[in-house]
């Protein structure tokens, strides 16, 4: 599955070296980056005009802890390859809204997203877009859902303190995408895999929406697809 979505990857800057990809963290992309770095060491790819711009981070959360977004991602990915940019909603800052407001405006300055690479939640969230009655259009501060907190309850250390919001890009900038990388991993998101491929946008399954995207490719493992 990894290397098969680092092929899109490649094929993506190889078309567009000036692409802008939409990334995502949690354990289902790190194969992927794994295959990025190794490609890139190998002088097969280049990102040097490529920008990049993350779902979602922890709020509030420092960019030094290990469980941070922006840890993550340096340390998987954007330490080993030359992205032009790479960009992360700050959990530092003191301002979430107008952190909101101007990431959304940088997505949209840089013309949008070309690759949007995403993960599922084992409730069917994508970046943190939980199980609602509503879905956020925009960039937003939001709650995680119980489900959410305890599936990532794993990274953090006991009687560490799991932050309980985020910041999560909306559905706008993700139907916005030219193209969408679903990646599945696992036998946990079996149940949750199959949902998708029901042809029914289940109201309290956010990656269902997605079947409303024009281009959206879903790869996944053997154990997620066992379901
Ligand atoms: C991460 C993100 C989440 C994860 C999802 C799956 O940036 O936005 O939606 O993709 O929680 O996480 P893993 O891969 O750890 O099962």
């Amino acid at each position: 599955m990894s290397y098969a979505a680092a092929d899109v990857f490649a094929r993506q800057v190889a078309q567009k070296p000036d692409s802008v990809f939409g990334l995502a963290t949690g354990s289902t992309p790190i194969g992927l980056y794994d295959e990025l770095a190794k490609r890139y060491s190998e002088g097969k790819l280049d990102f040097s005009k490529a920008k990049s711009f993350n779902l979602d981070e922890y709020y509030p959360i420092k960019r030094t802890h290990e469980q941070s977004y922006y840890y993550f991602m340096n340390h998987y990915l954007f330490d080993k390859v030359n992205f032009a940019e790479t960009h992360i909603p700050d959990g530092e800052t003191d301002n979430p809204e107008q952190e909101c407001v101007d990431y959304d405006a940088k997505i949209k300055a840089a013309g949008g997203v070309d690759l949007q690479l995403l993960g599922i939640g084992f409730n069917g969230h994508v970046g943190f877009n939980e199980p609602s009655s509503t879905y956020m259009m925009r960039t937003n501060l939001t709650d995680l859902t119980n489900s959410t907190l305890e599936a990532n309850s794993r990274f953090f250390s006991e009687g560490e303190i799991q932050p309980t919001t985020a910041l999560t890009i909306g559905f706008g900038a993700i139907f916005s995408a030219k193209k969408i990388l679903l990646l599945i991993s696992g036998a946990g998101k079996a149940e949750i895999a199959k949902k998708l491929f029901d042809d029914k946008i289940y109201t309290d399954i956010p990656a269902s929406l997605l079947l409303l995207h024009p281009d959206v490719t879903v790869m996944m493992d053997k154990a997620a697809a066992e379901g």
